[in-house]
């Protein structure tokens, strides 16, 4: 037994009072689910404004939106247009960032293993930093510096021996790791060197990620202090120290604010006497919350002495969190959305595996009836941006709302979609 969904689940501009049917953004999500079909990602804008702005403050404007969270070009011109500057991880996410317009000096440059094609276009995109992750890296980098004759700004990515206390997929700062180079092993030394004696790489700093969905601020105190240490005796003028804090997904879950965060890291820089700017780069944090997911549900069937299985026409093509990682998550029902929910449900796709799991314990409310539309909470962060075509599903729409309108910001995919590549 459950009760009504916890309002710190669901996007700020959720108006749960008047009425039973839930509005977000001062739009009705049924009349949506009406509109523009499911399974339907629905964004509350001024959430994601308010988070933008947040970090922004929090961070004195030294900070990225990591767009691997989220993005699309209105995604990108909206974290641009709030003041953050945006980091990318591919040639792909560059690519759409530039298509929004955002400057390339706005952007930062990302990935553990770039080809020569996305050096190449960071390089004439005139990107703001480019975050070197290894030595070939770096042998591509100045190879292509010498060729087009042009230098670049770039930062190192270190590893600092640090456990981030998450779920070992999304864990990035111990040393066994695929990212960057580590710091306790002279590694580190050796690439700062060689990058310092470059001539056409300006060196201004370090950047770690820890790992992503982080309740705790103490890592990333104890990141701070390693990076401090061995940055002492070169006098960086930039550090960054990545994204990666948490958000709660289910009930019981709770996690810092961005400013918390901030704070937590700005006091640990001052403890460790670091003089250099201060950044970061927050992805799920902008975006996670900011977003429900609507579905139909299509069948409801009950396994005598077992469960009772409530399938819906997504799945783990539009969310493959629970699939990938164990997500937890919470389901609710738009058109009474202060209903209690006593039945427990286990929530399923349509996809042809018994893995296609969205909820393994969803409550429900006892009339929840085949043709109702289901909302999931918290699927703005690594949902969309992480969907697939599995089955040859089509990718579902993305909705903006905003004061009582919706906006369309990505299209559904339609069949046509399935076979444009095919030869
Ligand atoms: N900076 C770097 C270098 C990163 O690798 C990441 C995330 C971020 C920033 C943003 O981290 P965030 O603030 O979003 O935690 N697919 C996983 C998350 C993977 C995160 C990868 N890197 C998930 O769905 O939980």
């Amino acid at each position: 037994m459950a009760g009504p969904i916890l309002r710190d689940l669901l996007p700020d501009t959720t108006d749960i009072s008047s009425g039973e049917h839930t509005l977000i953004g001062g739009c009705d999500l049924l009349d949506l689910a009406h509109e523009f079909g499911t399974p339907l990602f629905v964004y509350d804008e001024a959430h994601l404004r308010s988070r933008c702005r947040e970090a922004v403050e929090a961070f004195d404007g030294n900070v990225a939106y990591a767009t691997k969270a989220f993005l699309c070009t209105e995604m990108a011109r909206l974290a641009y247009q709030e003041g953050m500057s945006l980091d990318v991880a591919t040639g792909g996410e560059l690519y759409i960032a530039r298509k929004a317009d955002v400057p390339g000096e706005r952007i930062v440059m990302h990935g553990n293993n770039k080809s020569f094609e996305e050096l190449d276009m960071a390089l004439r995109e005139n990107v703001g930093r480019i975050v070197v992750d290894s030595f070939n890296e770096l042998d591509r980098l100045e190879e292509l510096c010498a060729d087009l004759n042009k230098s670049t700004k770039v930062l190192l990515r270190v590893t600092p021996g640090v456990e981030a206390h998450t779920h070992e997929f999304v864990s990035t700062g111990q040393e066994d790791s695929k990212f960057g180079f580590t710091v306790r092993s002279g590694v580190a030394e050796e690439a700062v060197e060689r990058t310092r004696s470059s001539k056409y790489l300006e060196l201004l700093g370090l950047h770690a990620h820890i790992g992503s969905q982080v309740f705790d601020v103490q890592p990333f105190a104890k990141a701070v202090g390693v990076l401090a240490e061995f940055a002492a005796p070169y006098d960086f003028p930039e550090l960054v120290v990545g994204g990666g804090l948490g958000v709660p997904y289910v009930e019981g879950e709770s996690a810092p604010s961005i400013q918390e965060w901030a704070d937590a890291i700005f006091d640990a820089c001052e403890k460790a006497g670091v003089k250099s700017s201060v950044g970061s780069e927050p992805g799920r944090s902008i975006v996670a919350s900011a977003a429900v997911t609507l579905y139909t549900v299509g069948t409801i069937k009950e396994v005598p002495d077992h469960r009772t299985y409530v399938a819906v026409d997504g799945g783990m093509s539009d969310n493959p969190r629970p699939a990938l990682y164990g997500s937890g998550y919470e389901t609710f029902l738009p058109r009474s959305n202060q209903a209690e929910r006593q039945n427990s449900v286990r929530l399923v796709g349509k996809h042809c595996e018994s893995g296609d799991v969205l909820i393994k314990e969803a409550w429900v409310p006892e009339d929840l009836s085949v043709g109702d539309i289901l909302a999931t909470p918290v699927t703005g962060a690594y949902g969309h941006s992480m969907g697939s075509n599995y089955n040859q599903m089509l990718r579902p729409a993305v909705v903006f709302v905003l004061d009582g309108s919706p906006r369309l910001v990505i299209a559904r995919e339609s069949y046509e979609d399935l076979v444009r590549r095919d030869i």
